[in-house]
């Protein structure tokens, strides 16, 4: 269990030294935190909406069918997608003891990224859609996506290509992998033939362009929303812990059983549709045998606190780290289940996918990235720690709690109107018609708008600590160590 040299302590820097790109990773990490705020913000008020249709205000760019993908596209790939460029910039730069390759190469991909982002928050609530879920995008924004994407695998695969460490550490695999991934998922179900301007049609029909959709949505989930923060959960666990990562070996088979399974997975997303049954059923087998690796990689994650448990009493950064591994268990234990036909029987079209949906997203997504802006943001200013230490405190347990309230409301609601839709009379009819099931659900529904809404409160704080740090702090660029670790 020796700790890699990657992730060890780095070699004092030499004058004249080459210097790290981080330009590029401050710009990343603010705007994180920023779209952040506006994709958590837009949970609260489409949570709202639910719980009061009165908020739609009758006006066509507020309604609830166009916020909602406003809504994931902004909290998955603007907060999301921000913080893994941020983080893999920053990890591949270090890990490879190299400056980023082609860093004009890189700035394009922020710039392109943003204007994606602000595509994506003008032509949404204009009602612009393909209408294929976390893909809404219309095709000339979808090209553009394309371009900054094929310019980030450049830029990552080719620091990786001109490293001055033989071994490619872990966390790189996983990011690798994630870029690779979402190129191919994004080109594939995009593909789609013009009719105008902001307007087209999938190049597939009917169930294939169901199956190819799902094959999509569920690697999205597997390689946006797992492999890459994986990556940070390899990196800045270690570093933030200063121990090394629990088991090299472990992390190896982590990686090739994940990626290998996740591929598989996609039909649990289609069960009981006209998708051919055995298709169904071996997706709901790779679901469950996905157990094993997500769980394996959690272990690994958390067990790298072994002998350091201590540490998470003081330090409220690797709690934010390591309690988002706990959701990821959860999440990757409750996927599992729902993929199950005679579970998925009642959980599809429930509330109860939502709250899985929450515990993977607020608690492993949101949390794991809040810790690694943490560690990264007095750093990139050049600061030794956040402006305020209790601040980050009042953060965790704010979203914690926040994270509680919507899941656990999420999961009762759920339950309680799959079983109302299946009860019957014992003459054969529906014991409640659809509209109770509906005023049923309305208090979860104001429980989770509380639950969002201190969710939301926690982003404010983290964004108030986040400017008071960089106020404080100047832009340095750190000089690449040119002794090599052993
Ligand atoms: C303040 C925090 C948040 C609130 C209040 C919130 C609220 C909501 C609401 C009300 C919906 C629509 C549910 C429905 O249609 O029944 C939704 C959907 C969704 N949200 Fe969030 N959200 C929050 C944060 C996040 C974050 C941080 C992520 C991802 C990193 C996320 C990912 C998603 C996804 C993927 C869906 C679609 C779920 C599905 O289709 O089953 N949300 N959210
Ligand atoms: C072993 C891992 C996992 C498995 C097997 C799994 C399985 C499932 C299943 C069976 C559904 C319900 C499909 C339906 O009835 O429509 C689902 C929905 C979903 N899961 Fe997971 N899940 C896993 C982990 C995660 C994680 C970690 C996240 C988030 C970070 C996540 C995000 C989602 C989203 C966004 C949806 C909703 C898709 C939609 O209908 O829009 N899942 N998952």
């Amino acid at each position: 269990m020796t700790m890699d040299p990657a992730v060890s302590g780095l070699a004092a820097p030499a004058e004249g030294a080459a210097r790290y790109h981080d330009t590029v990773v401050r710009q990343f990490s603010l705007m994180a935190v920023v779209w952040g705020v506006v994709g958590m913000l837009a949970g609260v008020f489409i949570a709202a909406q639910l719980a009061w249709p009165e908020l739609n205000f009758g006006i066509p760019w507020l309604s609830y069918g166009r916020l909602r993908p406003l809504h994931t596209n902004a909290v998955i790939f603007a907060f999301g997608g921000c913080t893994l460029f941020a983080t893999s910039y920053w990890v591949v730069q270090r890990t490879a003891q190299v400056p980023l390759f082609a860093p004009r190469l890189a700035a394009f991909t922020f710039w392109g990224w943003q204007a994606v982002i602000v595509a994506a928050a003008i032509s949404l609530p204009l009602g612009y859609t393909s209408g294929k879920e976390y893909a809404e995008l219309e095709w000339p924004i979808d090209i553009l996506i394309a371009l900054v994407w094929v310019s980030y695998a450049v830029v990552f695969f080719g620091t990786l290509g001109v490293r001055k460490v033989r071994h490619i550490y872990v966390a790189n695999w996983f990011y690798g992998a994630f870029i690779i991934a979402v190129a191919l998922l994004h080109i594939v179900n995009s593909a789609a033939i013009p009719a105008g301007l902001m307007k087209s049609y999938s190049a597939y029909a009917g169930v294939q362009d169901a199956m190819i959709q799902w094959w999509y949505g569920h690697n999205a989930v597997g390689f946006f929303l797992t492999a890459g923060f994986l990556g940070m959960m390899y990196y800045f666990i270690p570093k933030q812990a200063e121990r090394p990562i629990y088991s090299y070996r472990l992390s190896i088979v982590h990686f090739w059983a994940l990626i290998f399974t996740y591929m598989w997975a996609g039909p649990h997303h289609l069960h009981f549709t006209a998708l051919p049954d055995w298709t169904q059923s071996l997706g709901m087998l790779f679901s469950l045998i996905l157990l094993a690796p997500s769980w394996g990689g959690m272990i690994n994650g958390v067990m790298t606190l072994s002998g350091a448990w201590h540490k998470l009493r003081d330090d409220p950064i690797l709690r934010f780290l390591i309690v988002s591994l706990s959701f990821y268990g959860m999440s990757t234990f409750e996927g599992p289940m729902m993929s199950i036909k005679t579970v998925n029987a009642l959980s599809h079209y429930t509330d109860w996918t939502v709250g899985h949906v929450h515990s993977g997203a607020l608690g492993w997504v949101g949390l794991i990235s809040m810790g690694s802006l943490y560690y990264l943001i007095p750093r990139l200013f050049g600061q030794k720690k956040m402006h305020s230490i209790p601040a980050i405190e009042l953060h965790f347990w704010v979203s914690t709690i926040g994270i509680v309230l919507y899941i656990a409301a999420m999961w009762i609601a759920g339950v309680m109107q799959g079983l109302m839709w299946r009860a019957i009379n014992p003459d054969g009819t529906l014991t409640y018609t659809f509209v109770e099931s509906v005023k049923a659900t309305y208090p979860f529904y104001v429980i989770r708008v509380v639950g969002g809404a201190l969710y939301l409160a926690g982003m404010l704080v983290m964004a108030w600590n986040v400017w008071m740090t960089v106020a404080r702090g100047r832009s340095v660029t750190l000089a690449v160590p040119t002794a090599q670790p052993a």
